[in-house]
Formats: structure tokens, C-alpha cells, sequence
């Protein structure tokens, strides 16, 4: 019988916010999978997991295949069907594959990417999935993201659509601040209402930090919650 590609939501970084589900697979597969994003960059995800791994007495496989930080299109494509050619060769000889990342797997992952192409190589792909950095960054703010009849908007990149939305959301949660530029600040700025401004940085780790207004570091693991009050 042929293997199956499980992609393992891991959550934002605190090990103890593995689901139990994601914890039995981690303790039974016979590869896991965590991808780089450049070859010296050791994998978030792998080291979420590592205190779960490291209770394991038997023999397992890690892959990491390199998932590189780049906007060259052909570049990602070459990556990603390497890295899917690498968990096939698994697959095919019978062997399950968890795919660890972080968060949830559904929410900005490069688990999509190996996802399809897997899919399409006829394999069968389940998902778990894994506590949210949005909602990890919440609960460390301390806040509640919406209520009654408010409107969520998940922000992975601030350009001229944000500005045309922004009237209809009551929340915003904007990820990957570290590549944002004053643009953020100018348009959530722009809105009148009271707001409240909280960022979020490694969140749920141990070098966690949770700022009012908006942060001007520019660490990867960052995600600003912007919340306006009626
Ligand atoms: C490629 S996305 C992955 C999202 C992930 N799949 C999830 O469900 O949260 C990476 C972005 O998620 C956010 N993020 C992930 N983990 C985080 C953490 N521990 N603290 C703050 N933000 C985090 C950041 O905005 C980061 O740039």
C-alpha cells in the first residue's frame, strides 16, 4: 500500500499547543518532513516538534527540504517539485509522511504548495489542523479578535486592496509585518475610528513580545492585530 503526505498544523511556537491528534502522528510516522527556508536556516517547525520527537525510540526519517524566502516564480517551482519528487519516492515505497508547519496548515502555508502537487500525483493528502498564529497572538494580547457581528480581515500583504476594504472590517490581523513598510502604518492610520493597535512578536515563545502601536522590528515571526471600536 502507498504512503500518505499529512500536513501537521504545529501552532505559533509553544510545543504544549500541539494538538493531541498532531502528537500521535508525530510519535507513529515514518518520515517527517520540515521545510527550510534556506539551508543554514534551521525549521521553525522542526524545532516545535523536537520536544515530541525527541520522546521517540524508534527509527524515523527527517527531510528538510529547502522552501526559499523568494518572489522568483520558476525558482519556487523548482524547489517545491523537488521537494515533492522527495516525498513521493517515500510515499511510493509505502512510508507515511507528516509535513510539520507552522500554525495551521490551511492559513499561508507552504504545505499548499506540496499539497497539490502530491495530490496530482495521485497520493492520498490528509491535513490537521494546528492552532493559528492570529489567535495564538490574541490570547497573548489578550484580546478578544471579533465579537457580535464583526468582520475579520486576514492581511498577508498591505497594497491599494487594504485601503479599499478597510471601511467594511472591524478587525484586521496583518501577518508578515516584517516585510510591510510605512504604507501599513499610513493606511490603517488614514481610518478614522478609535483603534486599537497590538503587536505581536514570537508569539507564544519564549522570547515572546506583546507592544501597543505598531512595532518597527523586523522579526519574520511578527503579526500586528488592528481592532476598531464602534
Ligand atoms: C507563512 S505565514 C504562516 C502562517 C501559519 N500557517 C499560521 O497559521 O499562523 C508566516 C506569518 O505568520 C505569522 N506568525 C506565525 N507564527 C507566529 C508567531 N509565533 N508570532 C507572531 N506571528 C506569527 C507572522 O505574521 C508570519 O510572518
Amino acid at each position: 500500500m502507498k504512503g500518505k503526505l499529512i500536513g501537521v498544523g504545529v501552532g505559533p511556537g509553544d510545543p504544549e499547543l500541539l494538538t493531541i491528534k498532531a502528537e500521535k502522528v508525530l510519535q507513529s510516522v515514518d518520515v517527517v518532513c520540515a521545510p527550510r527556508s534556506a539551508p543554514a536556516k534551521p525549521s521553525i517547525a522542526l524545532s516545535i516538534v523536537k520536544p515530541s520527537l525527541d520522546k521517540r525510540e524508534d527509527v524515523f526519517e527527517v527531510l528538510e527540504p529547502v522552501f526559499p524566502m523568494t518572489e522568483d516564480k520558476e525558482s519556487l517551482e523548482n524547489h517545491w517539485d523537488q521537494a515533492a519528487d522527495m516525498v513521493a519516492d517515500h510515499l511510493e515505497q509505502g512510508r507515511d509522511v507528516a509535513f510539520v508547519t507552522l500554525g495551521d496548515p490551511a492559513i499561508f502555508s507552504t504545505f499548499s504548495y506540496l499539497q497539490q502537487r502530491i495530490g496530482d500525483k495521485g497520493f492520498v493528502v490528509d491535513m490537521i489542523p494546528g492552532i493559528t498564529s492570529f489567535t495564538g497572538c490574541a490570547a497573548s494580547a489578550g484580546i478578544p479578535l471579533v465579537e457580535k457581528d464583526d468582520i475579520l480581515v486576514v492581511v498577508p500583504k498591505v497594497d491599494q486592496r487594504l485601503a479599499r476594504i478597510m471601511e467594511h472590517g472591524d478587525t484586521f490581523v496583518i501577518m508578515k509585518t516584517s516585510r510591510h513598510s510605512e504604507l501599513l502604518k499610513d493606511t490603517i492610520e488614514s481610518d478614522n475610528r478609535n483603534k486599537e493597535i497590538i503587536s505581536v512578536q514570537n508569539c507564544s515563545m519564549e522570547n515572546e513580545e506583546v507592544h501597543a502601536g505598531f512595532t518597527k522590528n523586523k522579526k519574520y515571526l511578527s503579526t500586528t492585530l488592528v481592532k476598531f471600536h464602534k
